[in-house]
């Protein structure tokens, strides 16, 4: 007999690192999850074992109404695989589908303590934003999120800088598991390849670009070229630096930061050199942007509707996720069960 010793996994080579992230499907991708966190997934999906999931559990907590809910997931899963997820190299699914979250949250929320919860940032900005849905889900929030990263025991969460507190509580609940029942999970890190994590701000000088609130000041993946042209032109500028080699004010930091995104570097030496040498023109800066803006939004954005529109593909891809997804949740939940005791025969 041969055997094809190609397919064996020398017994020297590294298992791969486990990657998981999600994204809320509620509403359109912006440039900000697309720099925090999708270019780093289609980075990771060469090197690393990646779950990468539509977070649709997570908006009941502040979506209660779910008529858009399957055109945003849909949109969400088309929106990744046109930014270049290949949802043949990861798990690209939903978390409804990994029923097993639910059992792991159920354990996690008797680690995680009421005081805790409550001086969670999100927790504390949603219930100021609704007063009058403040429920308990929104409150277990991170510890949901918790359970879908260490269901694939995962060590790195490719995220933006908004997530970081609640990485550090997922540390905290991994651990404090660990602790309790025996060391089942690895600790989790927000992951952006050495570096800072990452806040895309705003056009209007104002906090970060979001999915729902300031949309004028957002770019979103699926903007038309009119459009970005017109909200990059009404970024918030000023009349100029009048001193040589001046701090730059928060919101022209931003314009910079933004350009620094998409634009080359030589451009970026052109505008900076021209900041401190006050000759600087807000108006040509903008331009430039804008355009470099257009160039790389709207490939992406002229992908998704051929991905949106095959349906059966988009379910296929759907089912292919959740496959790998609960096979490995069984894995864990296995581990979890047995740490905890929950085993009588
Ligand atoms: P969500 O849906 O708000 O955002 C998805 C991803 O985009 C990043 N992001 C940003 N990054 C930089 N600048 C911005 N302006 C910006 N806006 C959004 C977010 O940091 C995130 O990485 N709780 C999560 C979803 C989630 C999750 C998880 C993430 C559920 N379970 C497990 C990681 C692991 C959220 O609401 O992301």
């Amino acid at each position: 007999m041969t055997i094809d010793f190609h397919y064996l996994r020398h017994p020297m080579e590294k298992k791969k690192e486990i990657v998981m992230s999600g994204i809320r499907p509620t509403g359109f991708l912006h440039l900000g999850n697309y720099f925090g966190a999708i270019r780093n997934y289609v980075k990771m999906q060469e090197e690393f074992e990646c779950y990468f999931m539509v977070a649709d559990l997570h908006s009941l907590t502040t979506h209660p109404d779910t008529k858009e809910l399957k055109a945003n997931v849909h949109r969400v899963l088309a929106e990744n695989i046109a930014c270049g997820l290949d949802p043949d190299k990861v798990a690209l699914y939903c978390q409804s589908h990994v029923h097993e979250t639910a059992e792991l949250y159920l354990y996690l929320n008797m680690l995680a303590y009421k005081g805790e919860l409550e001086k969670t940032t999100t927790f504390k900005d949603k219930v100021r934003l609704n007063p009058q849905n403040v429920n308990a889900g929104l409150l277990t929030y991170p510890v949901l999120m918790t359970a879908d990263i260490i269901l694939h025991r995962a060590s790195y969460v490719p995220v933006g800088k908004d997530q970081e507190q609640h990485l550090e509580m997922a540390r905290t609940f991994a651990n404090r598991f660990n602790h309790r029942y025996g060391e089942v999970f690895p600790e989790p890190q927000a992951f952006n390849f050495n570096q800072e994590l990452i806040k895309v701000p705003s056009l209007d000088g104002a906090g970060k670009m979001s999915k729902s609130e300031n949309q004028m000041a957002t770019l979103y993946l699926a903007d038309e070229d009119e459009m970005i042209r017109k909200k990059v032109m009404k970024a918030k500028t000023d009349s100029g630096p009048t001193e040589p080699d001046s701090p730059k004010p928060d919101y022209i930091e931003n314009i910079f930061l933004l350009m620094k995104l998409v634009s080359s570097a030589d451009v970026m030496q052109k505008f900076e050199a021209d900041y401190n040498n006050c000759s600087i023109r807000y108006g040509d800066m903008k331009k430039q942007l804008a355009e470099d803006m257009v160039q790389f939004i709207a490939p992406i954005r002229n992908n998704v509707d051929a991905i949106l529109n095959d349906e059966k593909g988009l379910k296929q891809i759907m089912e292919q996720g959740a496959e790998k997804a609960n096979k490995s949740a069984h894995t864990t939940m296995k581990l979890v069960r047995e740490a905890i005791g929950l085993k009588y025969y």
